[in-house]
């Protein structure tokens, strides 16, 4: 298995636009920043991801861990809901960004993705800079930083520091680092008069004091101007329905599938025979005006989202929160995502969100976080956040006409046996119920998918790269092909063709070599191939070629369904 750190993002990125995966959305005017399309391969991928979801949310979830069958129902809620539905969220207000402009560029960063080094025994006189980076998080600025210096290109930053303390570029006089040094001796040595300053200090734009920020100096390696004090920017995407296009209609792209799910709990709870614990799914777009999308299909301005919304007693929450968090844990690898590249990571308080009072994130080593890792899925124990958010309240000005509690029948009944007194019973057997909420990216998940498959093959004949999914997953389960255009082998593939093809997504190839056509078949992850040659015609055997090994073997024609069949289901 190719590690990530092994993997070249540019190349599976190349390899996706080549096969039909993913393609820059209005690429032929240019693109548009965030936003992207998945070709017809990569729409059935993610159609396979998405399905297997729901299957696993929706037609058959676990059992819980009071040994019962778990409930979640599905739904399909608008994209555009009424705006005041995101000001009691609290999504207007709190769904912010910290974000810093670069005075000479004008360009505008998310605060909190600049890393900013500088010695950690700062002084004023020294008249340091801080050399910037953009990164997710401290981790990938070290690796970042580690890259730079090694593409060599560090050499400018080293001159032109030398320069501005008087030094000779050329001779290096009084600098402890060279030119070909590692960028963390460099960071240790440097000091006005070539003294040793110690270690240095890792910090986000955002924690920038008055001090370092005069000394914010542009480096032709990274852009970044004097960057001023960040400021919160809304990450909501907004619209005007109808005529009228003032700030009145103004109406937002959703900017998570939740909302649409807490709108609908008194819905559900009314119309389906529903009793709390018990989900409500969603799968669908969200929007986000992000600023910084990037990392291919990583972070973008539109993309789609898989969250389940689980509503149970307060008393019974915490129960919940670790049964969630282990069983998506275990989902991800059902995917044929590697134990090693998926770890959980508990939220820090100040990482936590507004609604959330606990989150635990599911995270993947991508190729460009390695040999960090990077967000997948968050299971956030919501409390009772937001249906208390959009219940009615006069005092706290809240317009909704919902009552939003529960009244539990069977916790009235189990207190009363347990002899608990009326008024304890009155008061715990209605409630506000608490959310435990499971939410990842479906187009995320793409992006993880198709980063654990890739494989590169510089030593196979014909493809270079392999996406190794797993056969559940693949967009094209099978290819068929008669091992040359004659002798009747056409119409023998042709007969099996149709009959696999009344299953599931395969392909018949009768052109080109045989070694291109399997070739074609590696690069979009095809994990068989059913070869009709001699054998079939005197024989009835097949040859059967396995994507990942290159290997080969025979197989009775009659038993060419049954073995995908099998192959499939595991
Ligand atoms: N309802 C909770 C919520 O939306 P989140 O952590 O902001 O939580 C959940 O988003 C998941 O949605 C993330 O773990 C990630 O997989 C995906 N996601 C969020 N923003 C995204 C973006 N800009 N592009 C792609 N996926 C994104």
């Amino acid at each position: 298995m190719t590690a990530p750190e092994d993997k070249n993002m540019d190349e599976l990125v190349a390899l996706c636009k080549r096969r039909g995966f993913v393609y820059p959305a209005s690429e032929i005017y240019g693109g548009l920043r965030g936003f992207w399309d998945y070709g017809p391969l990569g729409t059935a991928l993610k159609n396979n991801i998405r399905d297997w979801w729901w299957r696993c949310m929706v037609d058959c979830p676990p059992i819980g861990p009071d040994g019962e069958p778990v409930a979640i129902v599905g739904l399909d809620s608008a994209i555009i809901q009424n705006p005041r539905v995101w000001e009691h969220s609290g999504h207007v207000g709190g769904f912010n960004d910290p974000m810093v402009d670069d005075k000479e560029t004008k360009k505008r960063y998310r605060a909190d993705h600049i890393y900013v080094f500088y010695p950690k025994n700062f002084k004023t006189e020294h008249k340091r800079f801080g050399i910037a980076v953009q990164a997710s998080s401290r981790e990938e600025a070290h690796k970042l930083r580690d890259e730079l210096w090694e593409s060599g290109k560090w050499s400018k930053v080293v001159f032109r520091a030398q320069k501005e303390f008087g030094f000779d570029p050329l001779e290096g006089a009084g600098v402890g680092a060279q030119y070909g040094d590692k960028v963390s001796d460099f960071l240790n040595v440097y000091g006005p008069n070539g003294e040793d300053i110690g270690d240095w200090d890792v910090i986000t734009a955002e924690e920038l004091d008055e001090e370092h920020r005069k000394y914010t100096t542009n480096l032709e390696l990274t852009n970044f101007g004097t960057l001023t004090k960040p400021q919160m920017f809304n990450l909501m995407l907004d619209t005007y329905p109808g005529p009228i296009r003032d700030e009145d209609a103004k109406a937002y792209l959703r900017p998570e599938t939740a909302q649409g799910i807490f709108l609908n709990f008194k819905n559900v709870l009314d119309t389906m025979r529903v009793k709390v614990p018990f989900g409500i799914a969603q799968i669908g777009k969200s929007f986000r005006n992000e600023v910084t999308p990037r990392n291919f299909i990583f972070r973008s301005r539109e993309f789609e989202q898989m969250e389940m919304e689980f509503f149970c007693p307060p008393e019974d929450s915490q129960k919940w929160y670790d049964f969630w968090r282990d069983v998506r844990y275990k989902w991800w690898l059902s995917l044929g995502v590697a134990e090693e590249n998926l770890i959980l990571r508990d939220h820090d308080d100040d990482e936590l969100a507004h609604y959330s009072s606990a989150c635990v994130d599911v995270e993947y080593k991508y190729p460009f976080t390695a040999p960090g890792y990077g967000e997948l899925e968050g299971v956030a124990h919501r409390g009772n956040y937001d249906l208390t958010a959009h219940s009615k309240s006069k005092e706290k000005n809240r317009d909704s006409n919902a009552k939003l509690d529960y009244f539990d029948q069977e916790l009235q009944v189990k207190l009363q046996n347990e002899g608990v007194d009326k008024a304890e019973i009155k008061e715990r057997s209605r409630y506000v119920p608490h959310v435990i909420e499971p939410a990842s990216g479906l187009t995320r998940a793409v992006l993880v998918v198709l980063c654990e498959a890739f494989t590169p093959t510089p030593d196979r004949e014909g493809s270079k790269y392999i996406l190794s999914f797993k056969p559940k997953f693949a967009p094209i389960k099978a290819g068929v092909f008669p091992l040359v255009n004659k002798d009747g082998m056409p119409e023998v593939a042709q007969k099996l063709y149709l009959q696999l093809r009344d299953k599931w997504p395969v392909e018949y190839d009768g052109k080109q070599s045989i070694g291109k056509r399997y070739a074609r078949m590696d690069e979009i992850g095809t994990p068989f191939c059913f070869t009709i040659d001699g054998d079939t015609l005197e024989k009835q055997l097949v040859t059967v070629r396995d994507r990942d090994t290159a290997e080969q073997e025979t197989i009775h024609i009659d038993q060419v369904e049954a073995f995908l069949a099998q192959k499939l289901a595991e």
